[in-house]
């Protein structure tokens, strides 16, 4: 479906749930967040009529998030439902890694067809620190499922922050040398739970790059990676990775956005930094049918704005980013 500027809208990310087994320094504060009752997140069977009702109109890829969505119980019977859907062609899954050694293999089959993974550093002493209660090898781990199981591409996300991990960009570079990993260097966004004190953190991802060109030499684009979102990506010579890009704050890359959120308390969202959401949570529970289901998403599509207004300094206090979904 086209919305209000003839973008199409085929993608929906859905997030499961708001909690999550880390606590990701820009993410959560220390002693995590009063997290929503079980009763006001969606239950899965919700959740696959939201999917199905998006599908009817022209909504391809699914993405699971969180919070983590690994600790969401049943993940792998909703993306089993997902797969069942005919017109859905593509199901990603944004983690970080921890529990993909205990459920990739089930994941995969459901109909898994490839994963995100959330890593910033690639030391264990500095893992913690950001994580506050993570272990590097877990995700190393996880990160290893995802290879041997085939899901592919294997996507590793960077946030590069001032001060903490920006020593580590050629570290990083080098991975996608050794394996078939694509690094993408995310700039730090103000959305976080702690939005003070994202703002000296952040770096752009021009810095970033120059980094890399300095030590590496130019960059070649590459084409090839397959996904939906605003990365540009390049490739070292020979190398079996990529390095890609993910610029929200430096560049707009508003005008190829293809997707709409949902939230784990059941609202939709067109943009992932505007207030104007849609519920679907009170409709779903007063018996909704699939034809009303899809007037609302319809109007979530249409309300979504042209562009964000996040270089302004907007910052939502009502919802996050583990709630809306990463
Ligand atoms: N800025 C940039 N990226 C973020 N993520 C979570 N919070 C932020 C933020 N404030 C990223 C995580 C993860 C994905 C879900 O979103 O690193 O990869
Ligand atoms: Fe958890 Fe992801 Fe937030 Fe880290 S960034 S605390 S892994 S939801």
């Amino acid at each position: 479906m086209l919305d209000g500027y003839m973008r199409e809208i085929n993608y929906l990310r859905v997030s499961v749930t708001d909690r999550c087994n880390l606590r990701c320094i820009y993410c959560m504060p220390p002693d995590g967040i009063e997290m929503a009752r079980h009763e006001d997140i969606l239950s899965l069977e919700e959740i696959e009529q939201v999917i199905r009702a998006a599908a009817d109109i022209g909504v391809r890829k699914i993405r699971f998030t969180g919070g983590e969505p690994l600790v969401r119980k049943g993940l792998v019977e909703l993306v089993e439902r997902t797969a069942a859907i005919p017109t859905i062609d593509d199901i990603a899954l944004t983690t970080n890694g921890v529990f993909l050694p205990q459920y990739g293999e089930a994941l995969k089959e459901a109909g898994l067809n490839r994963v995100n993974i959330s890593l910033d550093t690639l030391r264990e002493d500095r893992f913690q620190k950001i994580t506050r209660l993570g272990q590097l090898a877990d995700v190393w781990k996880g990160i290893n499922t995802a290879l041997r199981l085939g899901l592919n591409p294997i996507k590793i996300n960077n946030v590069i922050m001032l001060g903490i991990n920006d020593d580590e960009v050629l570290d990083f570079v080098r991975l996608t040398t050794e394996q078939p990993l694509h690094v993408r260097f995310i700039e730090l966004m103000p959305i976080g739970s702690n939005n003070t004190w994202t703002e000296g953190r952040y770096i752009s991802n021009d810095q970033v790059r120059n980094t890399i060109i300095k030590f590496f030499g130019e960059l070649q684009e590459e084409k090839k990676v397959a996904g939906n979102g605003p990365a540009r990506y390049y490739r070292l010579p020979g190398a079996p990775g990529t390095i890609g890009f993910i610029s929200a704050i430096s560049s707009h890359f508003c005008n190829q956005c293809n997707r709409l959120r949902l939230t784990s308390m059941g609202t939709l969202r067109s943009c992932l930094y505007s207030e104007q959401e849609v519920d679907l949570k009170v409709p779903l529970r007063q018996g909704a049918g699939r034809k009303e289901l899809r007037q609302l998403i319809a109007r979530a599509v249409k309300l979504k704005p042209e562009k964000h207004k996040m270089n302004e300094g907007w910052q939502d206090k009502e919802r996050v980013m583990f709630q809306i979904g990463g």
